[in-house]
């Protein structure tokens, strides 16, 4: 099968993880299966999980996975990950890598309601099961939901203005129905002018900043000392968490007036102090690269 989406900072990220042949992998964001098919290939007795919320990524699991010995997909959230893993038996792994957001695929297909470029249904769900779309979002939520939303995950100027506009604006069915409104409200601004309110709907239906927190707490108990924790983020709020979490758990606080005592050690040490970006290389052949960022930790032996 052509491969419908290019993997980003493909062969940094799998430096990253520093594979262990006998290794326990994971991959929280299978998508294409770009990535998941590099650890596979460095493993021999190790194991892959793979998890994916959407169901759609199925058909991606192709002759490079199917019945491999060595791989396990997982369709579900990976703020379950900790769960799921302890469910197979699995309480520690080597490494987890997380691809944050949508994928190719996503963007490319207008029924899934995550392009402003195409007229599709308000949808932008990455699981098909759950309830809440874009759509809902707009049609139903009231000025104070709204105003969070547009102001907190989309930093839309006049955020207050904005939700009022929205209010005042329903019903809403289709992508091309938002964009009307964001042309307008937004005209003259710098770029697309449904890009914010976009990735901000998006970041709601999906609660991605809530699951990107869980998982990265879950990382705490699940990695192994030197286990790596390796994450690509294509935005300033992804990354701004997983910064601030990588950073925190990097350094010992010192409590006021009190010594440090000698065999404290933080739990991860950094291994980028400033994020990995793509190559010029990589820009030129993969324009969706370009808002990626790539940040490492591992684990310590302080367990
Ligand atoms: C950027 S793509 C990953 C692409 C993949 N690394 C590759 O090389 O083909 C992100 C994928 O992660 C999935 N995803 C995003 N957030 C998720 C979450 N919280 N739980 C499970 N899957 C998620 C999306 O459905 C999408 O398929």
């Amino acid at each position: 099968m052509n491969n419908p989406h290019t993997s980003v900072l493909l062969n940094e990220s799998i430096d990253g993880l520093n594979i262990k042949s006998d290794g326990i992998y994971v991959d929280g964001t299978f998508g294409a299966g770009g990535h998941s098919f590099q650890i596979l290939n460095n493993l021999k007795k190790g194991h892959l999980f793979a998890f994916d919320q959407d169901e759609t990524v199925l058909k991606f699991i192709d002759e490079r996975f199917i019945n491999h010995p060595n791989f396990t997909f997982i369709q579900h959230n990976f703020s379950t990950m900790q769960h799921q893993l302890n469910q197979r038996g699995i309480q520690e792994v080597d490494g987890i890598l997380l691809d944050l957001g949508m994928s190719s695929m996503h963007i490319d297909q207008p029924e899934r309601g995550f392009s402003y470029m195409h007229e599709g249904p308000l949808d932008m769900r990455m699981n098909l099961n759950q309830k809440i779309t874009a759509e809902v979002i707009l049609n139903t939520y009231d000025y104070h939901a709204l105003l969070k939303i547009f102001r907190d995950y989309g930093d839309i100027e006049k955020p207050h203005v904005f939700a009022n506009v929205i209010i005042n604006n329903r019903p809403y069915h289709t992508t091309k129905d938002v964009v009307k409104v964001t042309d307008f409200f937004f005209k003259g601004k710098k770029g697309h002018s449904a890009k914010a309110v976009f990735q901000a709907l998006r970041i709601e239906v999906n609660q991605e900043l809530n699951v990107l927190e869980d998982v990265l707490k879950q990382s705490l108990n699940l990695l192994k000392s030197d286990g790596r924790l390796v994450v690509i983020t294509f935005h300033s709020l992804e990354d701004r968490i997983v910064k601030h979490f990588m950073k925190t758990h990097s350094t010992v606080k010192q409590l006021k007036g009190l010594p440090i005592a000698l065999d404290e050690k933080p739990l991860f040490e950094l291994m980028t102090r400033k994020p990995i970006l793509p190559s010029e290389k990589e820009l030129l052949e993969n324009s969706r690269s370009a808002s990626a960022k790539l940040r490492i930790s591992k684990k310590t032996d302080n367990s």
